[in-house]
């Protein structure tokens, strides 16, 4: 969705974006092409070494990247001795690469240790998570997060697997999930328990709470956020934020008229979520889920 991206940050030439998920450096790169300058942050250190690669055509003052959390992204403008930036990108979940990677474990076709964590340099893994979570933890993360139906099964399934020999490569536990949960169709029954411990190993909605929390301190007034989910618990979170964000009063049964709504702190860009042309959802299908909402800061209120 690059296009849509630079309709709505409208990134111009000497301005300062933050891309909060670097990745394979995609929407950077367009970024840059409009002559703005790109802070660029991951939390996965491989992609920092790739798009440090990728984008060394750029001077150190035009691209800065760093390691790191967006939902750190104050922090990391402080250091930076940046005080407001001109727009905000977060390109949510999963890279390609990181999938790619068997060795990363964030993928139940490849065989490789189960580990799914970002940043790989801390952290709790997913194996981690399926040996020691209690069935009820287990449960709540596969019907939450995956939207799993027969969370109850496979918890109960991983639990008495364990207690032989613990989880440690992603094949192992695609498979305990095959036994419990046959197939139908072209998806593979483990598909929604991959993504779910995924989310919970990355405390991916936990990120983007402060991640939008932190976008509302960084951008100057007029400054733009774009926010690409994936998943509907993500959109349902950014979409709350822009209804929170955006209404000009709030009001209660209790109260006899509304009230200025003190968090009013952005204007819709996007009038609803946009989604991927036809054309790209057919070059390429992961893209089919995804959602872009945008807002432009306003200046603060006296
Ligand atoms: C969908 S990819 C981004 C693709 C990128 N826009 C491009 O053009 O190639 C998502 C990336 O965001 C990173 N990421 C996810 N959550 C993050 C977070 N909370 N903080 C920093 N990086 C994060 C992942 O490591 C991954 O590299």
């Amino acid at each position: 969705m690059v296009s849509e991206v630079l309709a709505a940050l409208m990134p111009r030439s000497g301005q300062v974006f933050v891309d909060g998920t670097l990745g394979g450096g995609g929407h950077a790169e367009a970024i840059l092409r409009s002559g703005a300058k790109i802070i660029g942050l991951d939390q996965d250190g491989g992609a920092i070494e790739h798009c440090i690669q990728h984008l060394v055509v750029y001077d150190g003052d035009t691209v800065r990247v760093k390691q790191a959390n967006f939902r750190d992204l104050r922090t990391v403008l402080t250091a930076f001795h940046i005080d407001l930036v001109d727009g905000i990108l977060l390109d949510l979940g999963v890279s390609s690469a990181q999938l790619d990677r068997a060795g990363r474990g964030f993928s139940f076709q490849k065989f490789g240790p189960l580990d799914m964590r970002m940043d790989a340099s801390k952290g709790a893994s997913a194996a981690d998570l399926v040996n020691s979570a209690s069935p009820e933890d287990l449960e709540h993360i596969f019907r939450t997060y995956g939207e799993e139906p027969r969370a109850h099964r496979i918890a109960a399934a991983i639990v008495r697997a364990r207690e032989s020999a613990p989880f440690v490569d992603t094949l192992a536990l695609a498979q305990a999930v095959e036994k419990v949960v046959p197939r139908h169709g072209p998806k593979h029954p483990a598909t929604k328990v991959f993504q779910a411990l995924r989310m919970a190993v990355n405390d991916e909605l936990g990120a983007l709470k402060q991640g939008l929390e932190a976008a509302v301190e960084c951008l100057r007034p007029g400054g733009r956020l774009a926010v690409i989910t994936f998943h509907s618990l993500e959109d349902r979170i950014v979409k709350s934020f822009c209804r929170e964000t955006t209404a000009a009063t709030v009001d209660r049964p209790e109260w006899p008229e509304p009230r200025p709504n003190p968090r009013h702190l952005f204007r819709p860009i996007t009038k609803r979520a946009i989604q991927p042309t036809p054309e790209e959802q057919r070059a390429n299908p992961r893209s089919r889920s995804a959602k872009l909402r945008a807002l432009e800061r306003l200046p603060a209120r006296r």
